[in-house]
């Protein structure tokens, strides 16, 4: 999907890529991102192509298949670590099914938990400073009854409702982290969630932040950075519009 661009550009945009289609096999064209003349060797990884269609549930969704990528293998990386997968910002809970399905969590990972945290009621008003998200998005009646059941067939994924960081003082939180996926579109919560769970990301986990690159998400770009800049940390830019940190030793 390309925001912004009206019927006539669209067409446009279109007809181009059918002309460059005719010299390269595979382009891929959506979630604002256009490449031309890459293996994508994604593609042709059936199991995690399988996680990817039988989870998708509209064009948005369908769009966002190379940040799926980034997250299985970030996810299958994790999988060989101690520590707990977590994801803030759940809404229905599409990035996480595809990486349960993908990495059998429920059977091959079984001894460990899958924690998804979100208020299923939108973004707090009082998080929503520099965020282009308006206050009724990702409102939906029974969004959370909707998620457990999405995620009942894997008994060691815990979906938590509460608002982050508030929600990690009286639930349960993991006390090591392999893979920590933050998609919350807002920097106060983002940052009040690396507050409480950076410190548990084990040596090798892995932290994703999926609305790192992207210009209309700038106030989370300028904070994790500083966050990560006071920990000698940076954050690596992904073509996708996510960014990425790898927990070191110390
Ligand atoms: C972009 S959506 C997440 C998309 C999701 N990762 C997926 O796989 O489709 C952002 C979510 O963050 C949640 N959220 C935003 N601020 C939050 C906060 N402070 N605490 C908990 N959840 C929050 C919203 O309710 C919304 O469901």
């Amino acid at each position: 999907m390309f925001y912004g661009l009206n019927n006539d550009e669209l067409k446009l945009l279109d007809q181009a890529l059918d002309t460059i289609n005719k010299l390269y096999p595979r382009i891929f064209a959506g979630d604002h991102l256009i490449t031309v003349g890459r293996c994508m060797a994604f593609l042709d990884d059936q199991k995690f192509m399988a996680a990817y269609n039988k989870n998708v549930r509209n064009r948005q969704e369908r769009s966002l298949l190379w940040r799926l990528h980034t997250l299985a293998w970030a996810g299958r990386h994790c999988s060989r670590l101690p520590g707990s997968f977590v994801e803030c910002g759940v809404y229905k809970g599409f990035c996480s099914a595809v990486l349960t399905d993908y990495l059998d969590f429920s059977t091959a990972q079984a001894s460990r938990s899958y924690y998804l945290y979100d208020t299923f009621e939108g973004i707090p008003v009082d998080h929503l400073e520099g965020s282009p998200v308006d206050k009724d998005s990702y409102k939906e009646a029974d969004l959370y009854e909707q998620v457990c059941e999405r995620f009942r067939p894997h008994p060691n994924v815990r979906v938590i409702k509460g608002r982050v960081p508030d929600v990690f003082s009286v639930q349960e939180v993991p006390d090591q982290i392999a893979f920590l996926h933050i998609d919350m579109n807002s920097a106060t919560a983002e940052i009040g969630a690396l507050e409480v769970l950076f410190e548990r990301v084990v040596p090798g986990g892995m932290i994703i932040f999926d609305d790192y690159g992207w210009q209309a998400y700038r106030a989370q770009k300028d904070q994790e950075n500083a966050f990560m800049d006071a920990r000698d940390y940076s954050i690596l830019e992904l073509p996708t519009g996510q960014g990425l940190v790898v927990k070191r030793e110390a």
